[in-house]
């Protein structure tokens, strides 16, 4: 009985190490993103017709082996999405601005409903990004995956219809910090 119990213990203590070890090796920073401000990491400034390749420039995940993203740089990814939305619908947001200047018909609403659109596609591209990443870590994320590359696809068909037309940004308090 005292070994049984003695044996048990020396196996709990060894399990209850590892997570201690896991913890100090991720104090070294693996990823490769920065955490940044909604200022560094949108693409709607400039002009329509790009925002895809925009998107993957500002975040360069190696998508052709997701299952090798350090899970630093997915927490980011998903920061960033969060930070896009907001930038949506929240206060100082695209949905906001584009009403204050009487809507996607005057010219700046024009130019702000372009950005919209560019900013709806780094806000798909990165839920594609995490849903590939999740699902090569395991996690059933067909359907969200079916459903974001979908919405993508759509907004990217849009972009490029307005591809050279002016795209303005709004100034959105936001970051990418997890
Ligand atoms: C984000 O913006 C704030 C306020 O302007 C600034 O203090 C901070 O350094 C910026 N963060 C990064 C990562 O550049």
């Amino acid at each position: 009985m005292f070994f049984k119990a003695t044996f048990l213990f020396s196996l709990l203590a060894t399990s209850l190490a590892l997570p201690t070890g896991t913890a100090s090796r991720n104090v070294e920073k693996r990823g490769i993103l920065q955490v940044q401000n909604y200022s560094q990491f949108q693409v709607s400034g400039g002009v329509a017709g790009n925002a895809l390749t925009e998107v993957n420039a500002k975040f360069p995940i190696n998508l052709n082996n997701p299952g090798s993203v350090d899970a630093e740089d997915l927490a980011i990814l998903k920061a960033a999405r969060k930070t896009a939305e907001n930038a949506e619908t929240k206060a100082g947001g695209f949905n906001e601005a584009i009403e204050a200047a009487g809507g996607e018909k005057t010219t700046t609403g024009r130019a702000l409903q372009n950005g919209k659109i560019k900013n709806k596609v780094l806000k798909l591209q990165l839920q594609v990004m995490i849903a590939q990443i999740e699902a090569a870590q395991g996690k059933d994320t067909a359907a969200k995956l079916a459903d974001v590359t979908k919405k993508l696809n759509k907004n990217v068909e849009t972009d490029q219809k307005n591809a050279g037309q002016l795209s303005t940004t709004v100034n959105f308090q936001g970051t990418s910090q997890p």
